[in-house]
């Protein structure tokens, strides 16, 4: 599996990703990170990894259509079986998406469709829900809404705030990232409707 990642941040995801594979745990090819914020802490990880790690900042394109077509540009390149999107902060154009149709993954942290967009911690705290989680999702059109992958849950106490909930749920997704990689690296699969059908 050619897997490319997309992050805009601290890029822990992309670390268990990658720690997965060095462990023998997850066949795959990490064949380009790709982040739109030069200073992201998940594309200096990439170097010192000797990863190829390429900055797009999207500040320096008069519009979202050239920015993607840059980061298009550079995937073609890399010819990646998989787009892992791990903490990347560029919702995708249609046309973005509709280049790599179902091949586009991301991580969420709540249990979709609870929750969607920014804050989904801060979200699900104020909500006062018992459990929360993450998802592990393919990407569509529509914002943290694509076909489920892997979810894992999380319970959420009385004495829970944004941060701590954060960190249980992060602990989480780094299994759940690596998990949703290897059904799709090992097993067959078919999307039928909203529901991904492994068998
Ligand atoms: C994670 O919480 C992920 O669910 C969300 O952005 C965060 C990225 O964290 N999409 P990291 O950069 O992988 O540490």
């Amino acid at each position: 599996m050619r897997l490319a990642v997309l992050l805009s941040g601290r890029g822990s995801n992309f670390a268990a990703v990658h720690d997965a594979i060095v462990h023998g745990d997850l066949d795959a090819e990490i064949v380009c990170v790709l982040a739109n914020r030069a200073n992201a802490a998940g594309i200096e990880r990439a170097r010192i990894l000797g990863l190829p790690g390429h900055v797009v900042d999207h500040r320096a394109f008069a519009s979202r259509e050239g920015h993607e077509a840059e980061v298009l540009r550079i995937l073609e390149e890399a010819r990646p079986d998989f787009i892992a999107l791990a903490g990347y902060m560029r919702l995708l154009s249609p046309a973005f998406i509709a280049a790599y149709p179902m091949r586009i993954v991301n991580i969420h942290p709540s249990l979709l469709p609870a929750f969607p967009g920014v804050d989904a911690q801060a979200q699900a705290i104020a909500y006062g829900v018992k459990i929360s989680g993450c998802t592990v999702h393919f990407v569509d059109e529509n914002l943290d809404a694509g076909p489920i992958i892997v979810q894992r849950a999380v319970p959420v106490s009385n004495d829970d705030d944004a941060t701590s909930l954060s960190a249980r749920i992060l602990n989480e997704e780094h299994i759940a990232y690596v998990e949703a990689l290897k059904k799709l690296s090992k097993s067959r699969y078919r999307i039928d409707g909203r529901r991904v059908v492994f068998s």
